[in-house]
């Protein structure tokens, strides 16, 4: 994975046909996703429950992109291993699921991966300020985690502040939650390179008609390119 902060368009499984992962993980990557976002819900940190290690490693039979593991879990060190060696790429920890921030880091650093950490929309972006050096990547969730679907919350003040804070570092500034044609421009223009998008990729496709999920990525892309070439001019 070399470093880059041109858009990248991580399509969220949890938007998929559960009875499909497999096919639906290769069918967005044929339409031209860059990464895949896998959603990992426990049922205590958010209210919704997800997957576990073991689907997240038959997805990764499927994943030839790279496997962006959201782990929205608490306590979270305990489960970092088993969700490395289920083959995840990048595993992104939440501020505000534990206290030591810091050591679930350095932790999820020992097993090789990238490591990423996210911010739910109340928590500032100095809750990172610590921990700049030890992250590859920030998640700024702009909905309220555990669910799909939900209307986006403008967090654009807080992405330029961690865009600034960032300087030279190759950390990437992720956006989690409502991204659409309409709030893409917003977070690309303020400094975000990754962009999660749920439902409106998946929107009006299927595995047996993946058409719509390209046209779906490449609108998002193109309108998020317009607006970072715009930041950048
Ligand atoms: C929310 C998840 C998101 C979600 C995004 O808790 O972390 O990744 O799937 O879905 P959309 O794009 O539909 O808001
Ligand atoms: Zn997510």
């Amino acid at each position: 994975m070399v470093f880059s902060r041109a858009i990248k368009i991580a399509p969220s499984i949890l938007s998929a046909d559960f009875a499909d992962f497999g096919r639906e993980i290769q069918a967005v990557e044929a339409e031209g996703a860059d990464w895949v976002h896998v959603d990992v819900m426990d049922g205590h940190f958010v209210p919704n429950l997800t997957f576990g290690p073991p689907a997240v490693a038959a997805f990764r039979k499927h994943v030839k992109t790279v496997m962006d593991v959201h782990l929205m879990i608490a306590p979270v060190d305990p489960y970092i291993e088993a969700f490395a060696e289920a083959g995840a790429d990048i595993i992104t920890a939440h501020v505000e699921a534990g206290p030591h921030i810091h050591r679930t880091l350095q932790a999820i650093r020992a097993t090789g991966k990238k490591a990423g950490v996210a911010l739910n929309p109340g928590t500032p972006a100095e809750a990172v300020a610590h921990v700049l050096d030890l992250t590859d990547l920030i998640c700024v969730m702009t909905v309220n985690p555990g669910f799909g679907g939900q209307k986006f919350i403008d967090m654009t003040a807080k992405i330029r502040t961690l865009r600034a804070m960032i300087g030279d570092r190759p950390v990437h500034i992720e956006i989690d939650g409502g991204v659409t044609t309409e709030t893409a421009p917003l977070v690309a223009r303020a400094g975000a390179d990754v962009l999660v998008a749920g439902s409106a990729v998946f929107k009006g496709g299927s595995v047996a008609n993946p058409a719509p999920y390209g046209a779906n990525i490449r609108a998002i892309r193109q309108a998020a390119d317009l607006a970072a070439n715009a930041r950048l001019a």
